[in-house]
């Protein structure tokens, strides 16, 4: 995620706001940069590390904005780092998020103004400076800006000849610190959790400007208050957000990273998508298979797109495990597209899989995380999840990303093969659109999850069952809370179970059921009566009430159609993280595993 800080007070703003970035290095980034007002704007910013940003020593400035960035529209360069300036140079503009309506804006701008980046951030600072009249002061000009933009935003900007900084939050995170003698502002109190813990959280839609002694909060155009709170962090703590783990952290910035995902991709009046694909409109018709590769989770959330590609765009699809595909892949490669999913882009198996279909002379299309990773160099085609760094070994935002980026990727594709309708289309999208909110109301219940797998901790091994979408979900539970609580557990289409597996369930072992829409509960409600009758205690994560006579225990899902199972997959992050916390596992490093399996 990019990281955004701020300082202004009665010290040398350089120093301050280096330090406040390097308290961001734990989010990832791949580049960093630093403005200064001390009556005139300077801007320093270039690609890599915090450490190699060249800076003045010292200077007279006691207002900095800073960034790390992670790319998510162009490449991580000097250019496109930030802070992003206007043509004259008297305005610097930091940003987190996406501005979906940005090519329309640059398109308005660009006759009158030179950008010298492929931001979509850079429209901002531009459009500053024509609301910037000398009448005007830094934040009215800011907030009429604002008005022109579409999208998700935590944004700070400073200005020759203005004192101060400005900043917005709209869905992305923003927080000002109290200090003595100054304020900061910042996406997350880590960044300044060494000079003050007195914060205030904004809100949605809030404008703040910051002075040394003033802290001035805006909704609407109108001054309101906004609570102040001590933050009770360690250092530690601190470094990872305030949570014990990078997991748990992770699994709680879904909501924000499915924002991401969906950001600007989405027509719903029209009951399409747009995702910036340059695939020919004749291949994309006449296509007659869609080979998917992908290693571990990826494969899960390939799975889970196998259905909806099949369903929406009436395509036959083969999901690959990628060391598996050396054995069968390639086979007609003039009317296939092979689709690559991996989250880093770096996955050894991954790129082999990807090699053979590129010698074979297939199309290929990469779905993943990592901007210029090599999969997005080896690939026709790219579409990016948009969920920012993940640090902790197990994949979790980036599985719910995967799933979501990929159901655009049906719709897309069912669009333009003329198999999906746009009603359908667009009830599809409606549905995609709640899922963030679902996945919130999801983690809300982290508590009660905690007690739950206080409950089924013990258990001798695990078993996770699901049908239809439901499946590469309990697939998927199964691979978390073996890998990093070293349990046992095994996923299984629920139907299976009666073929072979059933025989392992006694009274010591848990069966875990998804049975939500779109995993066909009242099926895998046949399997849960079977398992019950054996004395197994049964969890389900269900959106249906009735099942829950059949459940020893239910967490609830929110109704939301075909990502029903995503969301109810978050329950299934929480368990694991849960039990394996509860027997004080390594949970951000598990033995044996690496984040990136870069060897075949
Ligand atoms: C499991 C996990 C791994 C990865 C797999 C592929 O939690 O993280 O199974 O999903 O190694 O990695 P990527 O997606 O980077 O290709």
């Amino acid at each position: 995620m990019c990281g955004i800080t701020g300082y202004v007070g009665t010290e040398d703003g350089i120093p301050i706001v280096q330090e406040t970035l390097r308290n961001l290095e734990y989010r990832g980034y791949d580049s960093a940069g630093v403005a200064v007002n001390d009556g005139d704007v300077a801007v320093y910013k270039q690609a890599g590390q915090v450490e190699d940003l060249t800076v003045p020593a010292t200077s007279a400035a006691s207002c900095a904005i800073g960034h790390t960035r992670w790319s998510t529209h162009g490449e991580p360069t000097d250019d496109n780092a930030h802070p992003h300036t206007d043509c004259s140079g008297r305005i610097a503009v930091v940003h987190n998020g996406i501005i979906d309506n940005y090519d329309d804006l640059r398109a308005e701008l660009s006759d009158r103004h030179t950008f010298t980046s492929d931001t979509d951030t850079e429209v901002v600072p531009h459009l500053l400076e024509e609301e910037l009249t000398p009448d005007a002061t830094l934040q009215e000009a800011f907030e009429r800006v604002l008005e022109r933009l579409e999208g998700s935003y935590a944004l700070a900007a400073t200005a020759r000849g203005h004192e101060g900084i400005v900043g917005a939050r709209q869905d992305s995170p923003l927080v000002v610190g109290h200090a003595d003698g100054g304020h900061f502002l910042a996406s997350d109190v880590p960044a300044f959790v060494e000079y003050t813990r007195d914060v205030t959280y904004l809100e949605d839609g809030d404008v703040v400007h910051l002075t040394d002694d003033d802290v001035s909060v805006f909704s609407d155009g109108r001054p309101v208050q906004r609570d102040r709170r001590t933050v009770e962090w360690d250092a530690q703590a601190a470094e990872k957000g305030g949570y014990d783990h990078y997991m748990l952290k992770e699994i709680h910035e879904q909501p924000q990273a499915l924002r991401q995902a969906l950001s600007g991709r989405i027509d719903e009046l029209g009951g399409d998508v747009e995702l910036d694909l340059s695939l020919p409109p004749e291949f994309v018709e006449s296509v007659e298979e869609i080979q998917i590769v992908a290693c571990g989770t990826s494969y899960h959330a390939s799975l889970y797109a196998k259905e909806l590609l099949e369903r929406y765009a009436d395509v036959r699809v083969t999901t690959s495990i990628a060391s598996e595909y050396e054995f069968s892949g390639g086979r007609d490669p003039w009317s296939t597209l092979v689709v690559a999913v991996t989250q880093s882009g770096e996955t050894a198996d991954t790129l082999g899989a990807l090699r053979r279909a590129n010698a074979a002379g297939a199309r290929t299309l990469a779905v993943t995380n990592t901007v210029g990773s090599t999969v997005t160099r080896e690939t026709d085609e790219t579409v990016y999840i948009r969920a920012g760094p993940e640090i902790g070994v197990a994949a979790t935002k980036t599985f719910a990303s995967q799933v979501v980026t990929l159901t655009l990727l049906s719709v897309w594709f069912g669009r333009r093969r003329g198999s999906l309708d746009s009603e359908t289309a667009a009830e599809v999208l409606s549905g995609l659109q709640r899922v963030p909110g679902a996945v919130q109301q999801v983690l809300d219940q982290d508590a009660r999850v905690r007690d739950v797998a206080r409950e089924y901790a013990d258990e001798e091994a695990f078993f996770f069952v699901g049908r239809d979408l439901g499946r590469p979900v309990a697939l998927e539970g199964a691979l978390k809370l073996k890998e990093i609580s070293y349990d046992h557990a095994e996923g299984f289409a629920a139907g299976e179970l009666k073929h072979g597996p059933l025989a392992l369930v006694t009274p010591e072992t848990a069966v875990i059921a998804v049975l939500t829409d779109g995993g066909a509960p009242e099926k895998t409600l046949k399997a849960v009566k079977e398992v019950d009758s054996r004395g197994a205690s049964v969890l389900g994560v269900s959106s249906a009430d009735d099942a829950e006579k059949y459940l020893d225990t239910m967490l609830s899902v929110p109704e939301v159609g075909v990502a029903e199972p995503v969301v109810a997959n978050v329950y299934l992050q929480l368990f694991a993280y849960h039990v394996a916390d509860l027997k004080d596992r390594a949970i951000d490093k598990p033995r044996n595993l690496a984040k990136s399996v870069t060897v075949e």
